[in-house]
C-alpha cells in the first residue's frame, strides 16, 4: 500500500522576468513527493533553487508551471484566505533566524499569533512548553542579542512550531552555525520529528547534514532534480556525478596520490591497492580474513571509514593484497563476487 504524499510536485517550473527582460528559469520540471513525517532534504549547490523549491511549498513564491499540492490540495491556485490557513500548517526557519531584535523570546515565539483571538493565558502556557521543548527553559524574558546563534535558531524553531504545523521547512537552518552546534540543532529536528511527527524538509548545501538528518534526498542542479531517493541507497550508489561529489566530502576513503607516491605503503608491482565499499549490510570484516585464510594472500588494511546508517554500515576500506600473483587474483575473483563495490586502484608511482 503507498501512502498519498503530503506534499507534491508534479513538472514544477518556475522562470523569474529579469528586468533586461532576459527571463530566468530557476525550477526545471521538479516532480518530489514527500511523505508524512518523513525527513526530506534538498541539496545543492548556491543558487540552484533550493529556497526558490521551497518557497512554492508554503505559496511564498508561485510556480510558472506544473502544480504543488500539499494534502491532496493544489497550492498555487489558493486565494489568499486559503493561503494562510495552509501557512499555518507549514513552519519555517533560515540561516539568519530572523528574529525581531527589539522584541524578548517570549514575544517572538508569540508573534505569528499576536493578532489573533486566542486564549492568552493558554498561549503563555504553550510558549513555556515550546521553549522547554527547544531547550530553553529560562530564556523567555532574553532579547535576541544575548543569546549565541545555537540559541537564537531554538527560539526561530519555538516560533515556527506556535500552530503546531505539519511541516517545518528549514532553509540552510545550521548553515551560519558551527559544527557542534549544527549537530545540536540537527538533533533538535529530529527528535522533534520523531516525538511530535512533524516531517522536515532541509534545505542544505552540505551532505554531511543530509547524512546525518536525511531519510530521503533530492538533489537539485541548476534548477533540476538530478538524482532522488532513499539516503542509503543514494550514498552507496549515487549515479551522477554531482551526487559523487557531495557524497566524497563525507568520506575519507580516498588514499592520497602523496601517500601512494611515498614510501610509507611500499607497494610493489605485484601488489594491488584495492577499495571496497558496502552496496548493502553485509559484513565486510570477515570477508577480508576469508580471503587471507582461503587464498593465501596478505590483506593489509591502510584506510577504513566505516560508519552506520539508517541502522546499515556505509563506506569501505582501502587495502592492499600481496602474494602471489595467481592467489591474488583468485581473491580478487573472489571479492568481485561478492554484494560490495570492488575498484582495483591504479597506483602506478609517479617518479
Ligand atoms: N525574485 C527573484 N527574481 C529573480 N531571480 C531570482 C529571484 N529569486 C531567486 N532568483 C534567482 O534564482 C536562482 C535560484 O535562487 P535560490 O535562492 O532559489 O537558490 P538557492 O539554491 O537557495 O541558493 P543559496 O544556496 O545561495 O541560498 C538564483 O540565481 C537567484 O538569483
Ligand atoms: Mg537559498
Amino acid at each position: 500500500m503507498s501512502l498519498d504524499p503530503l506534499i507534491k510536485f508534479s513538472h514544477v517550473e518556475k522562470v523569474f522576468p529579469n528586468k533586461d527582460g532576459q527571463p530566468r528559469q530557476v525550477l526545471r520540471d521538479v516532480n518530489l513527493s514527500i511523505q508524512e513525517k518523513s525527513i526530506f532534504g534538498i541539496i545543492g549547490h548556491s543558487g540552484a533553487g533550493k529556497s526558490t523549491l521551497i518557497r512554492c511549498i508554503n505559496g511564498i513564491e508561485k510556480p510558472t508551471g506544473g502544480t504543488v499540492s500539499f494534502s491532496g490540495k493544489l497550492v498555487n491556485t489558493l486565494k489568499s484566505s486559503k493561503l494562510r490557513s495552509l501557512r499555518q500548517n507549514i513552519g519555517m526557519i533560515f540561516q539568519q533566524f530572523n528574529l525581531m531584535p527589539s522584541r524578548t523570546v517570549f514575544e517572538n515565539i508569540m508573534l505569528p499569533i499576536k493578532y489573533r483571538h486566542i486564549n492568552r493565558a493558554e498561549a503563555r502556557q504553550k510558549v513555556t512548553r515550546l521553549l522547554e521543548m527547544v531547550g530553553l527553559p529560562d530564556k523567555a524574558s532574553a532579547f535576541p542579542s544575548e543569546l549565541s546563534g545555537g540559541q537564537k535558531q531554538r527560539v526561530a524553531i519555538a516560533r515556527a512550531l506556535i500552530d503546531d504545523p505539519k511541516v517545518l521547512l528549514c532553509d540552510e537552518a545550521t548553515s551560519a552555525l558551527d559544527p557542534q552546534t549544527t549537530q545540536d540543532i540537527l538533533t533538535l529536528l529530529k527528535d522533534l520529528n520523531h516525538r511530535l511527527g512533524i516531517t522536515l524538509i532541509i534545505v542544505t548545501h552540505e551532505m554531511e547534514v543530509i547524512e546525518n538528518t536525511c531519510d530521503f534526498v533530492a538533489v537539485l542542479d541548476h534548477g533540476k532534480i538530478i538524482e532522488q531517493g532513499n539516503v542509503y541507497s543514494v550514498f552507496v550508489n549515487p549515479k551522477e556525478i554531482l551526487t559523487q561529489r557531495f557524497i566524497a566530502t563525507t568520506s575519507r576513503l580516498e588514499l592520497p596520490q602523496e601517500i601512494i607516491d611515498s614510501d610509507l605503503l611500499n607497494l610493489t608491482g605485484k601488489q594491488k591497492l584495492v577499495k571496497i565499499t558496502y552496496l548493502n549490510g553485509k559484513a565486510m570484516v570477515p570477508l577480508i580474513s576469508f580471503i587471507s585464510r582461503n587464498f593465501n594472500v596478505d590483506a593489509n588494511i591502510v584506510v577504513g571509514d566505516i560508519k552506520i546508517l539508517q541502522q546499515k554500515p556505509l563506506g569501505g576500506l582501502v587495502i592492499v593484497l600481496d602474494g602471489l600473483e595467481s592467489d591474488i587474483k583468485k581473491a580478487l575473483d573472489y571479492l568481485g563476487k561478492q554484494e560490495i563495490r570492488l575498484e582495483v586502484q591504479n597506483y602506478d608511482k609517479r617518479n
